[in-house]
């Protein structure tokens, strides 16, 4: 696809202040740094649509992005980030979880996975909880210019094997590198064949 405009709409914590529903949308979401907002930019071609940072934690808010003026892109907030309070993780996961049940334009959900680390639990629980309330996701593994191709393969593998302990089948799975581009093409595939359902 083509990226003609990419633009920031509105950060908020408020469902009801979300921008009106009316173009497909599409959620990324996964644990603090593990590159939502870099894959964001990468793309859509665009070196600081969302914000990115080297400290985990960047992304607090429900931002959400207009891109080509038709289509919906949402930054959601990291989770299992150590260093913020229970409060805080309460809070997070309150909205993000209310917004993902009842957010009626959502086609698809981009949970991103480190190609680098073996399964981790918090993942594996989020999305089990999005399968439980029938939310439609994606696996979008990041960094993978991080990795040499045997261990990424390895790494992929066993989170594969993992999942089937849980799921009869799997999502689709994405590799994508914020650094190479790897997944841009594919990426823009999903997105429009999924478009074709809004
Ligand atoms: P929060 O908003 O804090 O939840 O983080 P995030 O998931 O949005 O991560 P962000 O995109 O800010 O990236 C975190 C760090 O990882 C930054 O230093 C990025 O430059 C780096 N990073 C993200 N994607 C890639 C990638 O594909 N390859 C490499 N080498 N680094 C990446
Ligand atoms: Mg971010």
């Amino acid at each position: 696809m083509k990226i003609t405009s990419a633009e920031f709409l509105i950060s908020n914590t408020d469902i009801s202040k979300c921008p009106e529903p009316k173009f497909p949308e599409y959620a990324f979401i996964g644990r603090s740094n593990v590159g939502k907002s870099s894959l964001i930019n990468m793309v859509c071609e665009r070196n600081k649509l969302a914000k990115t940072s080297g400290t985990p934690g960047k992304t607090q808010l429900i931002n959400h992005f207009l891109i080509n003026k038709e289509i919906y892109f949402v930054d959601l907030p990291g989770y299992g980030f150590a260093k913020s309070s229970k409060q805080n993780r309460n809070i997070w996961s309150k909205f993000t979880h209310n917004f993902l049940k009842t957010r009626e334009n959502l086609l698809c959900t981009f949970v991103l996975l480190d190609s680098r680390l073996p399964p981790q639990k918090v993942d594996l629980e989020f999305m089990e909880w999005l399968g439980k309330n029938r939310i439609p996701f994606v696996m979008i593994f990041t960094k993978i210019d991080k990795l040499s191709s045997s261990i990424l393969n390895k790494n992929i593998t066993s989170y594969k094997k993992e999942m089937l302990k849980i799921w009869e089948a799997l999502p689709q799975v994405i590799l994508s590198s914020a650094t190479t581009k790897h997944g841009k093409d594919e990426f823009w595939n999903l997105i429009e064949q999924t478009n074709a359902s809004f």
